[in-house]
């Protein structure tokens, strides 16, 4: 996807929250913590242009299974024509409903989760339920 595309979508979709896909040396790091040498039960949350993606793909076993969740549509329309490969499933969903995402596929758990979803979120989301339930 281009910059302007992506652009685009952040302008319009406040979840993005992040001006830039991850780097290839974040994927590296972040990847180099996962055990590629066997077969993997894989959900990525919030996959984007598929930075992250791509690379789980070209490093799991071929027997290994990587469930996507995205939230937007434009980048889950854009992830499913431009990656092939039967051992990826993408959804566009919220990661909320993940057990039921993995559920579809016959998983009852996962060995690993990328999340990509960005930490001001989920701070937003707590101060809020902070603020609601006064806790
Ligand atoms: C900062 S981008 C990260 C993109 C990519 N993983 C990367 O590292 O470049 C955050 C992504 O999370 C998605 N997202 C935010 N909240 C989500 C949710 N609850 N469920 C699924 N995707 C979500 C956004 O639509 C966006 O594509």
């Amino acid at each position: 996807m281009s910059t302007t595309e992506y652009m685009k979508n952040l302008m319009k979709d406040r979840s993005i929250a992040s001006i830039t896909p991850t780097s290839q040396a974040g994927v590296k790091e972040i990847c180099g913590k996962m055990d590629f040498s066997k077969k993997a039960v894989v959900v990525e949350y919030g996959p984007a242009t598929g930075v992250f993606t791509h690379y789980l793909l070209e490093h799991m076993t071929a027997d290994s299974e990587l469930t996507a969740i995205e939230r937007n549509k434009n980048f889950a329309r854009y992830l499913q024509e431009n990656t092939d490969s039967d051992r990826l499933k993408i959804h566009r969903d919220s990661a909320e409903n993940v057990a039921d995402l993995i559920d579809q596929h016959g998983h009852s758990s996962v060995d690993y989760v990328i999340s990509g979803i960005p930490f001001s979120l989920m701070s937003e989301y707590i101060e809020k339920e902070h603020r609601e339930k006064d806790v």
